[in-house]
């Protein structure tokens, strides 16, 4: 049997020996514990929810949505969903938090559960009545995608507005009967809900677009690979999935359908540029995060270094499945060459305009403690600049 390389862990020690060198200024708030009422951003310090938690929403997404209140009406919250790593970094449940100023945040609890074992599909009233009407095929399907040991990762929501309802999808990964390796299966596991508060259901897992015939595929051993991704909403409704494949060597852009559910066309039928678009072949980028801003979009990608920190890289254009242009290394100043030790997740717009950068500062020795680094984004000269800030508002 053909074992294939980790490429996930290929870098990690030259990168974290690189690492090491980054300037101290941006640990600045290692040390710090963000409690009570928060009124400004500390990036790398421990955040807590107003409840004075740690905020469990790793590889998160923020975003202005409608949610309903404790009586049942939908207002505009900002909402943080993401991993929940208190167990480490399999299995991990999917978290919620809203907010109304971007500092202070409510947690809404697990939203989507991961299962501890497969009687508990049949026996916990919570897992019984959320899949009464799978069969036990399509239940054994939700444990082997949402067990204690597989990997659900950069979980991403969206409301769609059509089904007023709420969509997840995530990094869907773990062992297959062909490769004992926990990111063998490559795929995007999506679930539904009518509440942004779950509990959501597992719908099922996917391989996605294919490299088209004409072009060179950097991994034909697995097609339609799907790992690190992010969700991105146009301002005309229609979403994206994006997303690293080919072994993590090319990045993919596809429209999702209506309902937000699966693509908007199969993988056979899909064409090029029309349905999907496959970008940067061979560049080995993953952690993508897609934003328009000024009406020109934006995606940020981070190399494949593990949990390791390493240089960042944007690439813009005017049209999704047009032409790309590379704008190098978004983040300035003292520690841009390692992101400020972070790897892109998301890039938000607050209500008053200002563009956020959250990117994850990951703890490999201890992955609950990872920290979350929001920073300022802004254009300069048509080009995405990050830099460092100890303490900011926006
Ligand atoms: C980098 C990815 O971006 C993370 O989400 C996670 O999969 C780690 N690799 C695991 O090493």
């Amino acid at each position: 049997m053909m074992k294939r390389a980790n490429p996930l862990f290929i870098f990690p020690l030259v990168a974290m020996s690189l690492a090491s060198c980054a300037p101290s200024l941006i640990y600045d708030n290692k040390d710090v514990d963000m409690r009570g009422t928060i009124t400004s951003f500390k990036p790398g310090s421990v955040w807590r929810d107003v409840d004075g938690n740690v905020i469990q929403a790793h590889g998160g997404q923020i975003q202005m949505m409608p949610i309903p209140n404790e009586h049942g009406v939908k207002e505009n919250k900002y909402v943080w969903v993401g991993e929940n790593k208190t167990n480490g970094s399999r299995g991990d449940p999917v978290s919620l938090y809203w907010s109304d100023d971007l500092y202070n945040w409510h947690c809404g609890g697990e939203v989507m559960r991961t299962v501890e074992k497969r009687e508990d599909l049949d026996e916990d009233p919570y897992f019984s009545s959320l899949y009464s009407s799978y069969t036990a095929a399509q239940k054994d399907n939700v444990y082997t995608i949402l067990n204690k040991s597989a990997v659900v990762e950069r979980p991403k929501m969206l409301y769609n507005a059509k089904n007023d309802n709420y969509v997840i999808w995530f990094h869907s990964d773990g062992p297959t009967p062909a490769h004992d390796f926990a990111y063998d299966a490559g795929c995007s596991g999506v679930a539904v809900s009518d509440s942004p508060f779950g509990p959501f259901r597992l719908i099922d897992r996917y391989r996605l677009n294919e490299c088209p015939d004409d072009q060179f595929d950097c991994f034909p051993l697995s097609k339609g690979e799907a790992r690190d991704m992010n969700l991105f909403q146009d301002d005309d409704g229609k979403a994206y999935i994006v997303y690293t494949s080919e072994n993590n060597k090319t990045i993919y852009l596809s429209r999702l359908n209506e309902d937000y559910t699966y693509l908007d066309v199969d993988p056979k039928e899909a064409v090029h540029k029309r349905d999907f678009i496959r970008l940067f072949p061979s560049s080995m980028r993953e952690a993508p995060a897609l934003a328009k801003i000024e009406g020109r979009y934006y995606l940020m990608t981070s190399s494949t270094t593990g949990w390791a920190s390493n240089v960042a890289t944007c690439w813009s254009s005017d049209s999704l499945f047009g032409e790309w242009r590379s704008d190098g290394n978004p983040c300035v100043g003292e520690g841009s060459m390692f992101a400020f030790d972070t790897q892109s997740t998301c890039i938000f717009q607050a209500s008053n305009g200002a563009w956020i950068y959250y990117g994850d500062r990951w703890n490999a020795k201890k992955i609950a403690d990872s920290r979350y680094v929001w920073l300022p984004a802004k254009l300069n000269d048509g080009k995405l600049n990050i830099e460092w800030k100890s303490n900011w508002t926006y």
